[in-house]
C-alpha cells in the first residue's frame, strides 16, 4: 500500500464573500489573529506527515507564494533590531516543507482545481485540504484520516454532522454501514436541496483520495452551481472502489464566510495567552452594556 505523501491545497477561489478586502489580497492571506488562514492548513498537513504540498492558485495570488518564501529585507530588519522572536515567526513560514504552485487558469470549480494538480500527484494516493475549513484537534484532522486510510486502504473523507437546515451548504454523504466514527459511503451529493439531503453528514474539507479519481475528474462534468465538483467525481469513484467517511474529532471552524471568520478569530484570540484576559474583559463589558440596553 502506498503511503500518502502529497497534498493539494486549492486556493484559486475569488473570495467574493470578503470583497472588498479580497480585491487585491487573496482570501487565504486573511489572518486569524496573526497568521494567514492558509498557514494553519499548511501546518496541519505538515503535522500529519505530508512531505510535498502543491497549492493551486489563480490570478492575484502571488502574496501566498511570497508568504512561504524568504523575506530578506524584513528578516534583516528584525535581526538588526534584535527582534529575534518575531524573526523566528517570519522564518517559520519559509522553512516549511517543499511547496509547489500551479495555476488554475479559469475558476471552473473545486474538481477542476484538483485535476490541475494531476501531474504532480501521479499514481499515488494523496490528500486534499480546503482552506475554508480550519480544524483544531489533538491529533491533526488529516492525520486522523490517514490512520483510517491505513486501516481501510481506501479513500477517506472527513465528515461532521450539521443541522438539517445547513445541509444545502455542503457535500452530503449517504452511508451504507458504520463502525464507530467510520462510515462506508454509498452515495455523495453536492449541496442538495434541504429536503433531498440523504443524511446530515457533511464533507468538511479534508480528503484522502485514490489517484483513480483523476479518471472521473478528466471528464470535466459540470455539477452543482455550474462547476466541476470534486464530490461528483468521488460519487463516481465510489461506484468502482470503496470510499469511506470518517467523523473526525476536533473543532471545525468555517473561515470561508464572515460570521464564521469572526467567531474563529474570537475563539483563537481567547486561546492566546497575551490576548485572552483583555479580550474576555472587553467581551464581558460589551455584553453587559447590551443587556443593560435591552432592559431599558
Ligand atoms: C466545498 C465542497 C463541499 C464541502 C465544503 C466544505 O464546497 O465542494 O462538498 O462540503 O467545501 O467546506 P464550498 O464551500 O467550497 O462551496
Amino acid at each position: 500500500m502506498k503511503r500518502v505523501k502529497k497534498a493539494i491545497i486549492p486556493a484559486a477561489g475569488l473570495g467574493t464573500r470578503f470583497l472588498p478586502a479580497t480585491k487585491a489580497m487573496p482570501k487565504e492571506m486573511l489572518p486569524i489573529v496573526d497568521k494567514p488562514t492558509i498557514q494553519y492548513i499548511v501546518e496541519e498537513a505538515i503535522e500529519s506527515g505530508i512531505e510535498d504540498i502543491i497549492i493551486v492558485t489563480g490570478k492575484g495570488k502571488r502574496a501566498i507564494e511570497d508568504h512561504f518564501d524568504h523575506a530578506f529585507e524584513l528578516e534583516q530588519n528584525l535581526f538588526h533590531k534584535g527582534k529575534i522572536e518575531l524573526l523566528k515567526k517570519v522564518q517559520e513560514s519559509s522553512k516549511m516543507v517543499d511547496i509547489h504552485y500551479i495555476r488554475q487558469k479559469e475558476p471552473k470549480g473545486l474538481g477542476h482545481a484538483v485535476w490541475c494538480a494531476r501531474n504532480f500527484i501521479g499514481n499515488e494516493p494523496f490528500a486534499v485540504l480546503l482552506g475554508d475549513d480550519i480544524v483544531q484537534a489533538k491529533t491533526p484532522c488529516l492525520k486522523q484520516l490517514m490512520e483510517q486510510y491505513e486501516k481501510t486502504k481506501s479513500s477517506v473523507i472527513g465528515v461532521k454532522p450539521v443541522p438539517k437546515n445547513e445541509t444545502h451548504r455542503y457535500g452530503i454523504i449517504k452511508a451504507k454501514a458504520a463502525s464507530g466514527r467510520l462510515y462506508e459511503v454509498e452515495h455523495l451529493v453536492e449541496k442538495p436541496e434541504i429536503e433531498m439531503a440523504p443524511s446530515n453528514l457533511a464533507i468538511m474539507g479534508r480528503y484522502i483520495l485514490s489517484p483513480e479519481i483523476f479518471t472521473f475528474l478528466a471528464k470535466k462534468e459540470i455539477g452543482a452551481g455550474g462547476e466541476i465538483q470534486l464530490t461528483d467525481a468521488i460519487e463516481q469513484l465510489s461506484q468502482i472502489e470503496r470510499v469511506f467517511a470518517y467523523h473526525f474529532e476536533g473543532t471545525r471552524y468555517d473561515v470561508g464566510e464572515k460570521l464564521g471568520f469572526i467567531l474563529t478569530t474570537i475563539d483563537f484570540a481567547l486561546k492566546n495567552s497575551d490576548l485572552k484576559r483583555p479580550l474576555r474583559d472587553y467581551l464581558e463589558r460589551v455584553l453587559s452594556e447590551e443587556a443593560a440596553i435591552d432592559n431599558l
